[in-house]
């Protein structure tokens, strides 16, 4: 199959980007600077008296910022569990003792309000982050702290705002250690790859370009490994299917060496039409590093292309995003190679009205 439109035909490009998601992602350098901004300086936070656990509620692209939390305040110190609430039941551990960030971009994911409402009923201290809606509205009434982000973009393109508060709110209580000074560097290392993975910069020498000519005709598999290389292979999946409206799907090593492994040897035309992108690091661990060796190797004819992606950076929150930066650039490519406009979310918009009706 071949790509519908030529990727470094800017003017092409654009009469598919009908809402200009690539201009959006090429401004995600300085949504960081400003996140970072609002992250620091944002609200009074609640009492420093540490929590013993932190749930993160939010679906979709606003729930990624709880997992994206999880593992990179882990590398950060953070000695208390984080648990990502993506549904309509908080669980029993939280109550008085939890900190608890609601976190939607539109303010209005029923899912998200209903937890909310169940954290306050329970005595939880909340913290909210939202660019508007019920969830705005309910913090400004009961004087919870909210970081107020800018409205007018797709949630799953506002990572950053979603993101950066919450780990700026837990170094601000003193909860974790290096993580605005990492974010702060991350900054010109994003500028860094725009020059590298944006619109300017031709097929042959843009790596996010070139993957999504690859992906051309098959299904994206990815692969990541425990901790934030799992949590960059779930956004890379759920870039796929909102930006290029794709099926796809994502795993993580060792576990997926325990089950999907041998997943992989009937529906041979099926394997066929995949391709499976590994997302590793340069300090992946030594085990890993062998385990995905070998499973490539065992697989080896029976899916379509493999590809790997090391993500490169100086810090560990330098290399989330990058590889962050990298996704979105590759899923908003294979959007337009496939004739796509990556901006509307049609089926969630429907859904949602469906729902409400
Ligand atoms: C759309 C997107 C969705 C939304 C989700 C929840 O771009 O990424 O996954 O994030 O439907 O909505 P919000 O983020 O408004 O709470």
């Amino acid at each position: 199959m071949e790509e519908k439109i030529s990727l470094d035909d800017m003017a092409e490009m654009a009469t598919v980007d009908l809402s200009d998601m690539l201009g959006v992602l090429e401004k995600f350098p300085s949504q960081v600077r400003d996140a970072l901004g609002t992250g620091t300086s944002g609200p009074d936070l609640p009492p420093a008296a540490a929590p013993v656990n932190i749930a993160v509620l939010g679906m979709g692209g606003s729930g990624i910022s709880g997992d994206v939390l999880a593992a990179l305040s882990a590398e950060k110190g953070l000695t208390v569990p984080v648990a990502t609430v993506k549904g309509y039941s908080l669980p029993p551990f939280v109550g008085a003792d939890s900190l608890v960030f609601a976190v939607s971009y539109s303010g209005n994911t029923e899912e998200t309000l209903d937890c909310l409402d169940q954290a306050l009923e329970r005595g939880a201290r909340v913290i909210a982050v939202s660019s508007g809606g019920k969830l705005a509205s309910t913090a400004r009434d009961r004087g919870l702290p909210l970081f107020e982000i800018p409205g007018g973009l797709q949630p799953r393109a506002s990572l950053g705002y979603l993101f950066v508060p919450l780990l700026c709110a837990l170094e601000r209580m003193g909860m974790i250690e290096g993580a605005i000074a990492e974010l702060e560097s991350s900054v010109e290392m994003l500028e860094h790859r725009r020059a590298e993975y944006g619109p300017e910069a031709e097929l042959e020498s843009n790596p996010a370009k070139r993957l999504a000519r690859d992906l051309v005709g098959f299904m994206p598999v990815v692969y990541g490994a425990e901790g934030y290389l799992a949590v960059a292979a779930s956004r890379w999946k759920a870039q796929f299917n909102e930006m290029a409206k794709v099926p796809s799907f994502c795993n993580y090593f060792p576990e997926l060496n325990h089950n999907e492994t041998v997943g992989w040897q009937n529906l041979e035309d099926v394997c066929r039409r995949c391709h499976i992108v590994v997302l590793g690091e340069p300090a992946l661990h030594p085990r890993t590093e062998k385990r995905v060796k070998i499973t490539l190797d065992l697989l080896g004819g029976s899916v379509g292309h493999v590809t790997r992606v090391c993500a490169r950076g100086s810090n560990v929150v330098e290399r989330f995003l990058d590889l962050a930066y990298f996704g979105d650039f590759a899923s908003v490519y294979l959007a337009l190679a496939l004739g796509q406009d990556p901006t509307p979310v049609t089926r969630i918009e429907d859904l949602k009205k469906r729902l409400a009706e």
